[in-house]
């Protein structure tokens, strides 16, 4: 029996007739055009949801703070890498600040004495230094790791903070990067990383994954240069990508035994690696662009549908999530714009090079 005829109109050709539950429905319109218009709605509703999400983390919701990866009782420790200047030092000042005690990693002792004698004092927090250039494989390296294992496994260590990273001294064609300053952002970037991850990880895993335990958080710096492609810095680039990738793997493994895993992605902050001095709304200072990280743990901001991975800096974020927007687009877009940039910053070093050896001669 059918009981009612229902029309959807158009001008189009074509009449798909359907019965459902009793009815009759003709739609005068071509089925290509209701499917297309399905995707289209689920596209928008996809896009125009995660840029809802990304304002109101930005503006309204608030963040996890790291404070919740201390443990109720006792003294929780924090190890930051690369902690004697940029985003290192305000990591282990800021950390120090929330009242975790600091573990330490530098290549230079007495600045590492510096940082900790200023925590010591400043921050009533205790420290403890293991002085490495972990760009160097070898005896010494393996050493520090293993220490910094046992101390692991001996106190309640509960956040590794992997920031120390290593650039090119400027822009550089991949064809013309020396070895050596290919070994050494290789070494610093990748093999440190994971082998110092590799050797804290059981202990953070023995820590957080009883019931009741607290969790424990594994921070990576990544960089928006890993996230597009970047012409003239190939080996950083490739690095940084690198440990996105490796960052989401071990997150998944890990998981359901009490420890988070992310990747934190920055574009330009003021510190001698990016060589900028004088910060403004697009490169902030180390400790503002800290102060977001430590704030805004579990909100992706602009790295919206991308897993265990977040931007948090507001300006960031927004850079972020726009290079996101158009898919292919914004890539080819995005690795051209970087590409001239990068010669641009090259010439302008290259003139301030031969400007500085003339001095020399004079
Ligand atoms: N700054 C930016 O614009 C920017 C953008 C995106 C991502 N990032 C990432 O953010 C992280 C921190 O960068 P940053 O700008 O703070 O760098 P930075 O100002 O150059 O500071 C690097 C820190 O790491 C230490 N370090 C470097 N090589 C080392 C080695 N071989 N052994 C031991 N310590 C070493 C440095 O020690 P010394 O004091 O002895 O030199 C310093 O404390 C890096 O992973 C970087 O890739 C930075």
């Amino acid at each position: 029996m059918v009981a009612d005829t229902i029309h959807v109109h158009s001008h189009l050709a074509g009449h798909p007739t359907y019965h459902i539950l009793g009815h009759e429905l003709v739609l005068d319109v071509p089925l290509s055009a209701i499917i297309l218009s399905a995707v289209g709605a689920a596209f928008l509703l996809r896009y125009t949801l995660s840029f809802f999400r990304l304002i109101l983390e930005l503006a309204i919701l608030p963040g996890r703070d790291v404070k919740s990866y201390k443990s109720k009782k006792g003294e929780t420790w924090a190890l930051v890498t690369g902690c004697t200047g940029g985003l290192g030092l305000e990591f282990a000042r800021q950390l120090a600040k929330r009242n975790f005690n600091v573990a330490l990693v530098g290549r230079r002792k007495s600045a590492l004495d510096e940082v900790a004698q200023e925590l010591e004092s400043k921050y009533g927090v205790k420290t403890q230094a293991f002085v490495v250039d972990v760009a160097s494989p070898g005896t010494t390296r393996d050493e520090a790791l293993s220490q910094i294992a046992l101390f692991a496994k001996s106190n309640d260590f509960g956040v590794l903070i992997n920031n120390v990273g290593a650039s090119h001294n400027m822009p550089v064609s991949f064809a013309e990067t020396e070895r050596s300053e290919m070994n050494q952002i290789i070494e610093t970037n990748i093999n440190w990383t994971l082998l110092l991850t590799h050797s804290v990880l059981p202990s953070m895993i023995a820590r957080s994954n009883k019931k009741g335990s607290p969790k424990s958080l594994i921070t990576t710096i990544g960089s928006l240069s890993g996230r597009i492609p970047s012409p003239l810095l190939a080996t950083y680039s490739g690095t940084k990508a690198a440990l996105s990738t490796w960052t989401k793997a071990l997150a998944k493994e890990v998981e359901g035994k009490g420890v988070d895993v992310e990747l934190v992605q920055a574009a330009f902050v003021v510190s001698n690696m990016s060589k900028i001095r004088r910060s403004s709304a697009l490169v902030p200072t180390p400790a503002s662009f800290v102060k977001s990280t430590l704030s805004s743990i579990g909100q992706p901001r602009g790295a919206q549908g991308r897993p265990y991975e977040r931007t948090p800096f507001w300006s960031h974020a927004l850079l972020d999530y726009a290079v996101g927007f158009a898919g292919y687009i914004s890539e080819i877009s995005g690795i051209k714009v970087i590409d001239s940039m990068h010669k641009d910053i090259r010439k302008r070093a290259l003139k301030k090079a031969e400007r500085a050896k003339a001095g020399k001669k004079e």
